[in-house]
């Protein structure tokens, strides 16, 4: 089929090549000229691991190409999918940038003779698609539904495995306003991906995503705070009474003695915190969408509390391990909201460097492909370095914070922290090293979820 895709940012971009990957003819669209000049070099302007090298392919076979021409995009494709950003601003989600692509499209629609499906991809809140996109897309058209189709279609893929879960989704969710377009879009999935699909409404649809991200981040919160219960307590590592827990049947199961981890128990563990693009603004989008609604949704608050207490449960930690943080020289390992990922969106790391320099810290950070966006988050500060080994970061540092869990920072030796630091102290957010193992090397150990 011949796609086009509006939006080329970890979705879009994402989208687009894996489509074209699988035979479809896919033109991609950006408003921003750097970004579409990338693209049809066959640079990824984002960090995704496969995605450079797909992208080269599905450019040099003439699969894909990109420009900032919305017109010759949808003039050209049976189908335009919207992957523009829905940011939460202020106290609500900003729909502007869908609005926008919408009423864009709709123009074009206008004067397009052949039947055209719009499919909305963008995580929007319930009732975005067949509400505001749908009278945005009447009135600069002229036309009706059914001259033209529409469809919301929730991405689910995580950043830093984007194009292995593009690939290879779970589910196919089609929220299609009729039977036209909903045949439009499974034909675009069903022969190239093995994947059930499920058909529901748009705002079935929507709500799916949503509640997809708010579950995974009430995993986390809950963790967190099972976590803080124990630190209280001491001596009682929530790490392994989380291990314990997960492995319940019902969670983990055991066929004929075979232990399945599902994926799902990664987010049953302590931690730094949710961040991102995504589960922070979409939680809190669904609590501001909810309360318009008339529902105080008291879980979900309570887990955006949880996670905001994160960064200074740390800060407390770190400052009692070693007295006070003015004039300390802090090594933050891992800048990136989580591994494989160049985004620091939201990033914990981000937020907590934030704290640790407005308490006077001397901080050296070190991540392997994420520096260069977080230069452009923080601003400009003497006390703020950024080096390109994490060795570097380590030199005569007071303290080590993990951050993200990316390999070279988990297979850094204990000897190495021991010989390269002034005072030997890891404050594990990411509880991806060994207690037992840190403090028989001389390691002054602290982790989320375990105080002695
Ligand atoms: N990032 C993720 O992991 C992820 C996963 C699932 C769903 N989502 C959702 O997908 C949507 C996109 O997220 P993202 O992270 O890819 O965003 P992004 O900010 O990385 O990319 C958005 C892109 O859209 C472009 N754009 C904006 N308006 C445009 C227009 N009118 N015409 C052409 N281009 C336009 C921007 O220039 C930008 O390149 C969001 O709703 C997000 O919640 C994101």
């Amino acid at each position: 089929m011949n796609i086009s895709i509006i939006g080329t940012g970890y979705v879009g971009l994402v989208s687009g090549v894996c489509l074209a990957y699988k035979g479809h003819r896919v033109i991609c669209v950006d408003k921003i000229q750097s970004i579409v000049d990338s693209i049809n070099k066959g640079i990824a302007p984002i960090y995704e691991a496969h995605l450079e090298r797909m992208l080269i392919d599905v450019v040099n076979n003439n699969n894909l190409k990109a420009t900032t021409d919305l017109e010759h995009a949808v003039m050209n494709t049976q189908i335009s999918i919207i992957a523009v950003g829905t940011p939460f601003i202020g106290d609500s989600i900003d729909l502007k940038y869908v609005e926008d692509a919408a009423y864009d499209i709709g123009t074009i629609l206008k004067n397009k003779k052949d039947y055209h499906v719009v499919c909305v991809k963008s995580t929007v809140i319930p009732t975005t698609t067949d509400t505001l996109v749908l009278k945005t897309l009447q009135q600069s058209s002229g036309k009706t539904l059914g001259d033209f189709g529409l469809v919301m279609n929730p991405e689910f893929l995580k950043e830093g495995e984007a194009v292995e879960d593009f690939l290879n989704p779970d589910r196919i969710v089609i929220g299609a306003m009729d039977e036209k377009s909903f045949e439009m879009l499974k034909n675009v999935y069903k022969d190239y991906f093995d994947a059930p699909i499920l058909k529901v409404n748009p705002r079935t649809a929507e709500m799916i995503k949503y509640t997809s991200n708010s579950l995974l981040a009430t995993l986390v919160s809950f963790s967190n705070e099972i976590a803080a219960i124990s630190e209280e307590v001491g001596n009682i590592d929530a790490l392994k009474v989380l291990e314990g827990v997960s492995l319940d049947r019902r969670i983990t199961p055991n066929p004929e003695g075979k232990i399945i981890k599902p994926d799902i128990t990664k987010y049953l563990k302590p931690g730094r915190g949710f961040g991102g693009s995504c589960f922070p603004k979409d939680v809190k989008s669904l609590i501001a969408f909810s309360e318009k609604q008339g529902y105080t949704p008291q879980i979900l608050k309570s887990v955006i509390e949880v996670n905001e207490s994160q960064t200074r449960r740390m800060i407390i930690a770190l400052k009692s391990e070693i007295s006070g943080i003015k004039d300390k020289t802090i090594a933050i390992l891992g800048l990136a909201f989580k591994a494989n990922t160049d985004d620091v969106r939201e990033s914990p790391s981000i937020k907590l460097i934030g704290e640790l320099l407005k308490e006077g810290g001397k901080l050296i950070c070190y991540d392997p492909i994420a520096i260069e966006n977080a230069k452009k988050e923080l601003a400009n500060n003497i006390n703020i370095k950024f080096v390109d080994r994490y060795e570097k970061a380590l030199e005569r540092a007071d303290a080590a914070i993990i951050m993200t869990d990316w390999d070279v920072i988990l297979n850094i030796a204990f000897d190495e922290f021991k010989k390269l630091m002034k005072n030997p102290t890891i404050v594990d957010g990411c509880r991806i090293f060994d207690i037992t193992k840190a403090e028989s090397h001389g390691i002054r150990y602290v982790g989320i979820g375990y105080r002695e």
